[in-house]
């Protein structure tokens, strides 16, 4: 198998992959593709139209009338661009609660086939860097560079508020840890491409190093395996 020129990188909520995803864009040049912020969209589009995630036909036919558009972030410290039929949901879409919800609606098998087809039309031509929970695995396994991230589940609950906070959202520790267990019990537990890391990722903990520490390992891992 003839390996892609795109980085993976996985991992559970909160272990830093945005940061880590943008900076390692910047410094490569390649574009930023966050498959969080599609399962997000798709779970406030399904939420609004009160679609029961339990009947595929409906799911389907929402599916259908459902226009996403993701526009790249124009630098590393800016988010993706979020569009769904015409309508810019960057910010409302970075909510816990909607958090939650995509967590739910990423265990819809029909959501995760679509989003896979669309997700691998972004990686055709190489040169991303894609992040979620299952691109190592499922969306790109035969991506040249996997990484799969991973912090204590408290460090994780804290960066996540501090993130928050400096969105502006009002959040509260104890809360927010309780949902990162939850998202991590959904996310693992799932049926289809749960969360795992790939045979033939580089795991790196993220606990007790800075997320420049993080970059900066992961270009010291690409640099070689471009020369090859
Ligand atoms: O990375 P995030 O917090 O924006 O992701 C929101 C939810 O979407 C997360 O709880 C699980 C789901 N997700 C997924 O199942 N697969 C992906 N590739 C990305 C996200």
């Amino acid at each position: 198998m003839s390996k892609k020129n795109i980085i993976t990188i996985d991992g559970p909520s909160g272990v830093g992959k945005s940061t880590v995803s943008r900076k390692v864009a910047a410094a490569t040049g390649f574009t930023y593709l966050d498959t969080g912020a599609m399962y997000r969209a798709v779970g406030l589009y399904l939420k609004r139209y009160g679609v029961d995630l339990d009947s595929k036909e409906d799911i389907a036919s929402a599916m259908n009338t459902l226009d996403l558009l993701l526009i790249p972030a124009v630098n590393d410290q800016s988010d993706v661009g979020v569009f769904i039929n015409g309508e810019d949901v960057s910010n409302t879409i970075r909510t816990p609660e909607m958090a939650m919800i995509a967590s739910h609606v990423s265990a819809v098998p029909l959501v995760r086939e679509i989003l896979t087809e669309i997700q691998r039309g972004y990686g055709g031509k190489g040169k991303i860097v894609a992040e979620g929970r299952d691109i190592g695995t499922v969306v790109f396994p035969d991506a040249l560079h996997k990484f799969f991230l991973d912090a204590t589940p408290e460090e994780r609950a804290r960066r996540r508020v501090e993130q928050l906070q400096k969105n502006g959202v009002v959040a509260n520790l104890q809360q927010i840890l309780k949902q990162t267990l939850e998202r991590d019990k959904n996310d693992r537990n799932r049926a289809v491409a749960p969360l795992r890391q790939a045979e033939d990722a580089l795991l790196i903990d993220t606990t007790e190093i800075t997320l420049e520490a993080v970059v900066l390992r992961i270009l010291g891992e690409i640099v070689p395996k471009d020369g090859q």
